[in-house]
């Protein structure tokens, strides 16, 4: 039975010896400073608080959601026990299977069991912590769904977008240029609107992951959640206005964007790793109605120095991504696809081929740095050959220094896409620094030398593997040196 809300994911997290429950933590900067220290390093369980100071018993916070590989799978409805590259390799052929699912709607769900509405709306009663030393305010969307209806196509789109707490009835939203929630809400504005807004706070792990990723515009993102869970997202009409919202919802506030109002926002810590984004004003969410479960789950997925919680997912999702649109564009010979966690998934990917023509590399090189996926705040694209791991730090550096030439191979792209929360960005335009330069290394072996370069000076996967048959009391079963042996030997004993 696929995972159907936040509750479930917690369970069966449970179940896998992934998540630590802490109580009686205070939201002022301890409870985000847990959460740093525990993403500092990846695989550390996913943390659930409650008794949170200043809050009732029962009104909990999840964080540290996606910073294990087993949690990422667990989410998207996969087998929990794949490596990175195994779990790309197996999430493309799933990406090629999966059909989207309307999702269904009816008449009730749990998120109806409570309510507030006009004067009773209290968004501080609900964990917004302060998570950053030197955030300006308590973020309470940071794991959220925010939900929008085209006003000209009926498309509804949800994207993860951070929602800060102004006050009892008035958050604010940031959403970068380009992002489909922003596009939508300018659409509104334009007539001289309103934007409609429903945020879910709290729900299946599943949606936060694909609302934090792009999806593509115009397609709705519960239909794909439905088609990965192989059975449609039950979805109700939030009572306010209307948008669909999951009926398992843990918390829904709904209200409206106003076109030319606008709160001073931030700085915020961000997944780029620092508080680049500033204080600035933004729009502002003007609350109406909030809809919640008993004692309901606020999610968090925090952004910080890379990686983090909102980044890590992105390395094997944006890597999957990027390969399917390379292969889309018709270029072959693409052999792995890595987007680094250091670069919180966009700043840094890296591409590994087989070299099948003269310019071939040049060409992954500079598709990978603008290509839908991979174009959004990247910095820097390394292609290597295929006898490297892109997902090994190590060896794509040691191919950067031994096979690219430092003038012939380096390409610079000025003026592409990025976001003020690059600390690199600039265009002090209206609104932001939007623009960044950006690097394209080809660190392959030169096309023409390929027949004539230096031999590589390690024995290859296929040798090591026969030595490993070879001598197995040596080796773990999954190829690692076994420390504990303190003597192995094949003599023969007379
Ligand atoms: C936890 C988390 C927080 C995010 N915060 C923001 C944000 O504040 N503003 C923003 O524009 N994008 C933010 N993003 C990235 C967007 O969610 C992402 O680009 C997504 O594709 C947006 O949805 P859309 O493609 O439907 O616009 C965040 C992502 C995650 C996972």
């Amino acid at each position: 039975m696929p995972i159907q809300d936040v509750r479930e994911w917690i369970s069966q997290t449970e179940d896998m010896g992934e998540l630590t429950r802490v109580d009686g933590v205070d939201p002022h900067l301890e409870l985000g400073g847990l959460v740093d220290l525990y993403q500092w390093d990846m695989e550390n369980p996913a943390l659930l608080f409650d008794h949170i100071k200043g809050y009732p018993q029962g009104h909990r916070l999840l964080a540290n959601v996606f910073t294990s590989m087993p949690r990422v799978a667990l989410s998207l409805n996969m087998p929990v026990d794949l490596g990175r590259r195994e779990f790309v390799a197996a999430w493309r052929q799933r990406l090629k299977e999966i059909r989207p699912m309307p999702g269904q709607m009816v008449e009730y769900g749990p998120v109806l069991e409570n309510r507030m509405v006009g004067d009773e709306v209290d968004l501080t009663k609900f964990p917004a912590p302060l998570w950053h030393t030197h955030d300006g305010g308590r973020y309470i969307g940071v794991g959220d769904i925010v939900i929008t209806r085209d006003p000209d196509t009926g498309w509804v789109n949800a994207g993860c977008y951070r929602v800060q707490v102004h006050d009892a009835n008035t958050a604010g939203i940031m959403i970068s240029p380009g992002k489909h929630g922003r596009i939508i809400r300018e659409a509104y504005w334009s007539r001289g609107e309103s934007c409609p807004v429903a945020v879910s706070l709290g729900h299946d792990p599943l949606l936060l992951l694909l609302g934090g990723i792009e999806v593509d515009y115009g397609v709705n993102e519960y239909d794909v959640a439905g088609g990965i869970r192989g059975e449609p997202v039950q979805l109700i009409n939030a009572p306010y206005t209307g948008l669909p919202v999951p009926a398992t919802s843990e918390i829904v506030i709904e209200g409206e964007i106003p076109p030319n109002e606008a709160h001073p926002e931030g700085p915020f810590g961000e997944w780029t790793g620092y508080y680049a984004g500033g204080e600035r004003d933004m729009p502002i969410i003007r609350i109406h109605s909030i809809s919640y479960r008993n004692n309901p789950i606020v999610l968090g997925c925090l952004p910080g120095k890379p990686p983090n919680d909102n980044t890590y997912f992105r390395s094997p999702l944006r890597a999957a991504m990027i390969w399917d649109e390379l292969e889309r564009l018709g270029l072959p010979g693409i052999t792995g696809v890595w987007s680094h966690e250091a670069g919180g998934g966009r700043l840094f990917n890296v591409v590994s081929i087989k070299q099948m023509y003269p310019g071939h590399s040049k060409q992954v090189g500079m598709l990978t740095a603008n290509c839908p996926a991979g174009a959004y705040a990247n910095r820097m694209v390394i292609v290597v050959d295929d006898d490297i791991d892109p997902t090994d730090t190590n060896e794509v550096l040691w191919a950067l220094n031994t096979r690219a030439d430092m003038i012939d191979d380096v390409e610079v792209i000025k003026r592409a896409r990025s976001t003020s929360l690059d600390p690199m960005a600039y265009g002090d335009g209206e609104g932001g620094r939007y623009y960044n330069n950006r690097m394209v290394i080809d660190a392959c072996r030169p096309y023409e030398r390929l027949g004539t370069f230096p031999a590589v000076a390690r024995k290859s996967q296929e040798e090591a593997r026969e030595l490993r048959d070879r001598w197995p009391e040596l080796f773990t079963p999954d190829g690692k040196v076994r420390r504990d042996v303190t003597h192995a030997s094949h003599l023969e004993v007379p």
